[in-house]
């Protein structure tokens, strides 16, 4: 899950990260409110700055100074509701202004290919960070961080010295990544970004933009993270099926699909969509990804079932089962008991491909069922063509 930079901002100052003040505000009266209280300590100026969950924020016209609290809420109305590569702004967050020396990058993230996390920092950040990646690499050092040991007073003085920070200026940041390290480690975050970490006039280090992602696996024991949730943002389905445990992401598309194991998910989103160019025209696409996982009880494939009924979008369904650890009866008989339990609501047709453990019991269950909505077929390609088929005729 991506954060807000308010939500980021709180983090930081949680871990003792040095931060300025700021609030957040959905009106701009309430920009103007908050501006006169943050204001009060930097002179009347202040920087309204969009909460979108993308980057180039200020380039896109959604980070602007402030002179003074109606100077805040005017831009505050032209922020709020503003698009930004398709996010549209809800909420501003109005920071306290900041005299800027020097702008600065840090970062930390996982380094899959490598499998350690990778530390990266410049002395010069700010807005073109991507620009000087490509242009000039050698201004961003990069330097690997050990993940049973993470970024301690030495590792912090190795990243600022390939960085090229004089001493005095090395001193203030090597504090601050130590408690960078603290956010990334505590909270299970798979990156933390500071563009631009700054110095500002009076020689302080202050993290003026963060970027934080957390990685879900560890929802289990960050508890506090639930809380974090944009919950006006997420999809109604998707919060469904998040609260009954299923791995599933909605399309846009017209057949709903469920199977078992992500590989195989993935195998039959692309049979579906190519079977819909040749065989419909395009009028045919996977409406979701749902993985129900190994060992899908009856409970599982009719929670599956309902969510994937309940999307008005889809019109026709595709189960693709291969029996491993669980055998094929015991999904035909999933199938069939979530049919029963869903009752009137399965008024959409079902194309049941079931192959592996126990393939002939599975068909048997499910041919004996004979229920008018299901047909069963031998082969993912030739299901994936009649799903085609039969969702292209309902939309
Ligand atoms: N509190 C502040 N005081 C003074 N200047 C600021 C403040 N916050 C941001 N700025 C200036 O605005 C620039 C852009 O701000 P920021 O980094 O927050 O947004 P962004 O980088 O455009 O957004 P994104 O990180 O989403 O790409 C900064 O590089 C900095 O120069
Ligand atoms: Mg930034």
């Amino acid at each position: 899950m991506d954060l807000f930079e308010y939500q980021a901002r709180d983090m930081f100052e949680k871990h003792g990260v040095p931060v300025l003040a700021g609030a957040v505000a959905t009106t701009p009266e309430q920009a103007r409110a908050a501006a006169e209280r943050i204001g009060a300590q930097s002179g009347g100026v202040t920087v309204v700055k969009a909460q979108v969950k993308t980057g180039g924020r200020g380039k896109a016209g959604g980070v602007k100074v402030a002179t003074s609290p109606e100077e805040a809420e005017r831009l505050a109305g032209q922020i709020l509701g503003m698009d930004i590569k398709g996010h549209t702004v809800g909420t501003v967050m109005i920071a306290q202004g900041a005299k800027i020396a020097e702008e600065y990058y840090f970062s930390l993230l996982l380094d899959r290919a490598n499998r350690t996390y990778l530390a990266m920092c410049s002395k010069e950040g700010g807005m073109e960070i991507e620009q000087l990646a490509v242009e000039r690499p050698d201004a961003l050092a990069k330097v690997a961080v050990d993940p049973n040991v993470g970024i301690d007073e030495a590792k912090a003085r190795e990243i600022v010295a390939a960085a090229g920070f004089d001493a005095q200026t090395g001193a203030k940041i090597v504090p601050v990544l130590q408690r960078l390290w603290d956010v990334y480690h505590d909270e299970d975050a798979s990156l933390v970004e500071v563009n631009p970490l700054v110095q500002t006039e009076d020689g302080a280090v202050v993290a003026l933009d963060g970027k934080v992602t957390l990685d879900g696996n560890a929802d289990f024991r960050q508890p506090e993270h639930a809380a974090l949730v944009d919950t006006a943002a997420a999809d109604p389905l998707e919060a469904l099926a998040k609260e009954k445990g299923l791995n599933y992401v909605k399309l846009d598309g017209n057949v709903g699909i469920i199977g078992n194991g992500a590989g195989l998910v993935m195998s039959t989103l692309d049979v579906v969509a190519y079977a819909g160019e040749d065989y419909t025209g395009g009028q045919a696409k996977p409406a979701n990804f749902l993985d129900i996982g190994g060992g899908a009880s009856a409970q599982v494939m009719t929670d599956g079932l309902h969510i994937i009924l309940g999307d008005p979008q889809v019109k026709a369904v595709f189960v693709n089962v291969f029996g491993g650890i669980t055998a094929c009866d015991a999904v035909a008989n999933g199938i069939v008991q979530a049919l029963q339990a869903l009752g009137g609501e399965e008024d959409k047709p079902l194309v049941v491909r079931l192959d592996g453990n126990n393939v002939a019991e599975g068909r048997r269950i499910l041919a004996e069922f004979n229920h008018p909505l299901v047909t069963i077929e031998e082969t993912m390609d030739g299901a994936a063509k009649k799903v085609a088929e039969l969702a292209a005729a309902a939309s």
